[in-house]
C-alpha cells in the first residue's frame, strides 16, 4: 500500500514538474515572439530576420536586396500584394509558340521552374500544328458556394421556412449584384440541401452563380455572407422556430473551389498513320499511348503522377495569367476522383483508325479583376493571348494541360522521360558548378551522345571541359 501511495506521489510530482517546465517554455517563447511585426518597415523586418535567424549575415541581406526592383513604384506594387514582403521571388516566364487552338495560332505564356515543361509544351504544339491543332469547347460556366447551416429541429420547418424566404434572400444581394448583372452575371439560384443524414444537423444553402470574365471569389463570398445574415435574421423571427425553440445557425459561408459545372474540354485527333515517325510505327505508338492512359485510369498511384504532368502545363499558364493555382489544383484533383477513385484527367482511344486524345477539367478562371489588372507581367501575358475572355482562357489552359500530358506520355512510352528531362536539367547542373561559357558548350556537345547523370557531368567538367 505504502509503495502505491509513494508511486502516486512521485507521479504527481513528475506531473507538476512537467506543467511547470511547459509553463516556463511557453513564457520563454512569448518573451522571444515578435509583436507589432507588420507595422515595422521593410528594413526593420529584414534586420529582425537577420538578427534572429541568420546571425546577422550581411550576405543573406544582400541576396534579398538584389531582387528588389529599382523602380520604386513597381516595387511598392509588389510589396503591397501581401503582408510582410521582404523581397521578390523570381520564376522564369517562358513562352510556348505554335499552339493552334480552334484555328487560332497562339503563343502561350508559362511561368514555371521545372526545366523541361516549356520545351515539352512547344514540342507538343508543333506536333499537333501539323495535324490540325487542338479543338476546345467550354461546356458550362456555373460557379457555386454554400452557406453551411447547423439545425437540429424538424426538417419540414426549415424547408417551409426556406421556401417562404427565398425571394427575400435573393433580394438581399440586389445591390451587391448590380454591376455583375450589368455584365450578364449574378446569382442563378439558391436551394436548400438537407445533409443531416451525412452529418447530424447539417443543412446547406447551395448557391449557384455566373461571374462572366471574373473568377468571382470576392463577389461570391460577399453574396454568401449577405445571404447568410439575412437567413439568420429572418429565422430569429420565424414563429415555428420560436415555438419549437430550435433555430438554424450559420456555421460558415464560403465559395466552393470544386466547380464541376464550370467545365472545359480539349481534344486532338488524327489518323493513326499520321503518328508514324522514323523511330516508331503509328499503330504501335497509338496502342502504347492508349495503354499508358488506361493504366493511369486504373491505378491511382500512376494517375497522380500522370495528372501532375498535366498540372505542369495548367499551373504554368494559371500563374502567368495571375489566376489562383491552389483553387484550380484543389478543384481539378477533386474532379479526378469524381467516380469514387482517383483517376486520369485525360482519355485516349483508337477508333476506326483514328487516334483521339482529350481532357475534361473544371476551371474557374478570371481575366478581369484581381492580379489581372494589377501585375504588369500578368497584363503582358493576357496581351500575348490576345486579351482572352475567361471562357477563352479556360480553353487555352485545358489545351496546355493536354499538350503537356501528350509530351510526357510520348516520352514515357518511347525514349523514357529522363532523356529529355536531363537534357534540360544539364544547364542547371552547369550553372550550379559555375561553368564558363566554353565549358558549357563542350559539355552540351559531349552529352548530346552520352547519358546525362549528375556525377557524369561533374566528372566531365572537372576532367575534360576545362582543358
Ligand atoms: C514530371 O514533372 C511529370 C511527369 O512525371 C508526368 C508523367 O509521368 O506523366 C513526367
Amino acid at each position: 500500500m505504502a509503495d502505491v501511495s509513494c508511486n502516486i506521489k512521485n507521479l504527481e510530482l513528475d506531473f507538476s514538474f512537467e506543467i511547470l517546465s511547459l509553463f516556463f517554455q511557453v513564457f520563454n517563447y512569448m518573451a522571444q515572439a515578435v509583436s507589432g511585426f507588420s507595422k515595422k518597415s521593410k528594413e526593420e523586418k529584414i534586420q529582425w530576420l537577420a538578427d534572429t535567424y541568420l546571425a546577422n549575415d550581411k550576405n543573406a541581406i544582400s541576396v534579398l536586396s538584389q531582387y528588389w526592383n529599382s523602380n520604386e513604384k513597381l516595387q511598392k506594387l509588389h510589396d503591397d500584394f501581401i503582408e510582410n514582403t521582404i523581397t521578390n521571388y523570381y520564376l522564369p516566364f517562358g513562352i510556348a509558340p505554335n499552339f493552334l487552338i480552334n484555328n487560332e495560332l497562339l503563343t502561350i505564356p508559362m511561368v514555371i521552374e521545372e526545366s523541361s515543361v516549356v520545351a515539352a509544351a512547344s514540342n507538343a504544339a508543333k506536333f499537333w500544328l501539323e495535324k490540325g491543332g487542338f479543338k476546345a469547347e467550354v461546356i458550362s460556366t456555373i460557379k457555386n458556394g454554400q452557406v453551411h447551416i447547423n439545425y437540429f429541429g424538424k426538417s419540414e420547418l426549415i424547408s417551409n421556412f426556406f421556401s417562404e424566404i427565398k425571394p427575400q434572400l435573393i433580394q438581399s444581394i440586389s445591390s451587391i449584384e448590380e454591376n455583375m448583372k450589368k455584365r450578364g452575371g449574378g446569382l442563378l439560384d439558391i436551394s436548400l440541401i438537407n445533409s443531416s443524414e451525412k452529418l447530424n444537423g447539417y443543412y446547406q444553402l447551395h448557391c449557384t452563380f455566373e461571374t462572366k470574365d471574373a473568377m468571382g471569389a470576392n463577389f461570391i463570398n460577399t453574396c454568401l455572407e449577405e445571404i447568410a445574415k439575412t437567413f439568420e435574421r429572418l429565422a430569429k423571427n420565424h414563429q415555428p422556430f420560436k415555438k419549437a425553440s430550435s433555430f438554424p445557425e450559420i456555421a460558415l459561408s464560403i465559395l466552393s473551389n470544386y466547380v464541376p459545372e464550370c467545365l472545359v474540354r480539349a481534344k486532338v485527333e488524327c489518323s493513326v498513320s499520321q503518328l508514324s515517325t522514323s523511330e516508331i510505327d503509328g499503330q504501335l505508338f497509338a496502342e502504347k499511348f492508349v495503354r499508358a492512359v488506361d493504366i493511369a485510369k486504373t491505378e491511382p498511384r500512376r494517375a497522380v503522377t500522370h495528372n501532375k504532368g498535366i498540372m505542369n502545363g495548367i499551373d504554368a499558364v494559371i500563374l502567368a495569367t495571375g489566376n489562383d493555382f491552389r483553387a484550380v489544383e484543389a478543384g481539378v484533383h477533386a474532379y479526378a476522383a469524381k467516380k469514387g477513385h482517383y483517376s486520369s484527367l485525360t482519355d485516349a482511344k483508337i477508333e476506326h483508325g483514328i487516334f483521339s486524345f482529350s481532357i475534361e477539367i473544371p476551371l474557374a478562371l478570371g481575366t478581369v479583376g484581381g492580379l489581372t489588372t494589377l501585375h504588369p507581367l500578368v497584363k503582358f501575358a493576357l496581351s500575348i493571348l490576345q486579351k482572352p475572355s475567361a471562357e477563352q482562357l479556360m480553353k487555352i489552359v485545358a489545351v496546355a494541360g493536354l499538350a503537356q500530358n501528350f509530351a510526357a506520355i510520348r516520352s514515357l512510352v518511347t525514349t523514357g522521360i529522363q532523356k529529355g528531362h536531363m537534357k534540360m536539367h544539364l544547364m542547371n547542373i552547369l550553372n550550379q558548378m559555375e561553368a564558363t561559357t566554353s565549358e558549357k558548350e563542350k559539355t552540351v556537345l559531349h552529352f548530346n551522345k552520352n547519358t546525362i547523370t549528375h556525377s557524369a557531368v561533374v566528372d566531365f567538367i572537372n576532367n575534360f571541359a576545362k582543358i
